[in-house]
């Protein structure tokens, strides 16, 4: 162990490279695609939100960061902080491979306050067993480190050791309850099947292996990344344990886990001591192209919130040729609804970045009918509501990110498969494709927050999300509402424009 805990390089040397490494690629990035009120890297690569938590009256968000170019590489945790999750501060980078245990890179981990008052920060130190490339294993421990600030933090070294030298063997996500800390991490085991541990401890340095708290009955799939486990209270006050992961090796089944890496959930029973009894299936947390890893935080009045990572699974990803790659989605707050249901919402604080509204009477659209709502918009939130009881269209809904050449994403509903659908087929730039996702009613309220480089779809009051990245082309950004075979009953819509959350500097 003392060997694993030893310093390869000074860190705080390892960390002013990174940071400029950073510098460099901010220096000329181009911001036509950068997002206005998204978190991002200002330069370099990010993946996972990481460490997510509320300390000394800030918000903190850290992420997997590669500083040193726009794909993924050595990981670093880079670093926002707010104090109202609105207006961000960029914060010095956080951790940089600098022990023998993280050599390969500082990966994914979470934050919590112990019963010192310090943040403490947990996650994975990964070393390539080649020293190289994952072509041979991964050497993965579980470390910790410390902070009075949330800025700067001493390094611990590691406190749970890999037993057999999994492969997999990582991003683990602490909590305590009843005065106990937990932990809960993935591991893909020797025959391949991915699991998640849980673990515990009286003093957050000394850890016990517990139970194989969840096996994937898919013997497809070989790895649980990022899990994430926590109570919620359905509106009756019955307490469910929602069991979160990222599964890799499921296979697309209909409009279902058509990403390459899948992020979803199983709701169920669980208590200290007991085994957690699953009662509902795997469900996606979100149906678009691009979300992956999310991870979820307690605010101090008790809801819910959660950040992922719009993950680019499928090139070309054109934001890697403008020195920046990947942004975390806005936050949500998740909630239980009636039985074992849950619903997604954007956070409530996330109204505080409108700028100007318009709002509209209820109106009607003809057969085939189009309506311009804006001629230019880079960042804006639209609360559609969609009256599919007085309409006859086969498809009808939005039309954004519409430029000149006619390249654009449709938002829409489809009658005959009724689903959401979320069409980037005439995008000029970046990966196509759709995704669909279900819903029940006969009224429809699309709430869709566009960015520079992004659509987050919010279904009915959040029954489902989809996230995707869609890369405008150059010029106007129009936005059009429109019906196909026939007509579209609006009996509101409300259309906000969103300013910056500050990180574009
Ligand atoms: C998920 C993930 C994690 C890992 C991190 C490395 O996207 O692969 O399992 O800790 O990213 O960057």
């Amino acid at each position: 162990m003392n060997d694993i805990n030893r310093e390869f390089v000074s860190h705080d040397e390892a960390l002013a490279r990174a940071e400029a490494g950073v510098a460099k690629l901010a220096a000329t990035r181009n911001d036509r695609w950068y997002p206005k009120f998204h978190i991002a890297s200002n330069g370099g690569w990010i993946n996972d939100p990481n460490g997510l938590c509320y300390y000394r009256g800030r918000w903190h968000v850290y992420y997997q960061l590669h500083p040193y170019g726009t794909q993924w590489g050595p990981m670093h945790w880079g670093h926002v902080s707010s104090d109202d999750m609105i207006s961000w501060k960029r914060e010095p980078i956080t951790f940089a491979p600098s022990l023998e245990a993280d050599r390969d890179g500082v990966f994914s981990g979470s934050a919590i306050t112990g019963d010192d008052g310090r943040l403490w920060v947990f996650y994975t130190g990964h070393r390539w067993a080649n020293g190289v490339d994952d072509a041979d294993e991964n050497l993965e421990v579980q470390c910790a480190a410390m902070s009075d600030d949330g800025v700067h933090f001493e390094k611990l070294g590691v406190i749970i050791d890999n037993p057999e030298g999994f492969r997999h063997f990582r991003d683990p996500k602490v909590w305590k309850q009843d005065g106990m800390w937990y932990m809960v991490f993935g591991m893909s085991t020797a025959d391949r099947r991915g699991e998640v541990l849980l673990y515990s401890s009286e003093n957050m340095r000394i850890w016990h292996f517990e139970q194989v708290l969840f096996r994937h009955p898919n013997p497809g799939v070989y790895m649980l990344e990022c899990p994430d486990f926590f109570p919620l209270r359905d509106k009756e006050g019955n307490e469910y344990w929602v069991l979160c992961f990222s599964a890799m090796g499921e296979r697309p089944n209909g409009f279902a886990n058509r990403n390459l890496h899948n992020a979803g959930y199983v709701i169920g029973t669980w208590e200290p001591g007991e085994e957690f009894k699953p009662r509902t299936e795997f469900r996606l947390w979100d149906w678009g192209h691009n979300y992956y890893a999310p991870q979820s935080m307690v605010t101090p009045d008790g809801r819910r919130l959660q950040y992922a990572w719009m993950s680019p699974f499928v090139p070309p990803v054109p934001m890697q040729d403008d020195g920046w790659c990947g942004q975390l989605t806005v936050p949500r707050e998740i909630s239980l609804d009636s039985y074992c249901c849950i619903r997604t919402e954007p956070a409530r604080e996330l109204e505080s970045l409108r700028e100007t509204t318009m709002e509209y009477d209820p109106f009607m659209l003809g057969v085939n009918e189009s309506f311009r709502l804006l001629d230019d918009v880079e960042a804006a939130e639209i609360e559609l509501e969609m009256d599919m009881s007085h309409s006859t269209a086969e498809r009808a809904g939005l039309k954004l990110m519409l430029t000149e050449d006619n390249a654009h994403t449709c938002v829409y509903y489809d009658d005959q498969t009724h689903r959401v659908v979320l069409d980037r087929h005439a995008n000029a730039r970046g990966d196509r494709g759709y995704r669909a996702a279900p819903f029940t009613s006969h009224t429809l309220k699309l709430h869709v927050f566009v960015d520079r480089c992004s659509i987050e779809v919010f279904v009915n009051d959040g029954e489902q999300v989809m996230s995707s990245y869609s890369f405008p082309s150059d010029g106007p950004r129009a936005l059009e509402i429109t019906a196909e075979s026939g007509t579209l009953s609006i009996p509101s819509l409300r259309i906000h424009e969103l300013r910056s959350i500050g990180l574009e500097e």
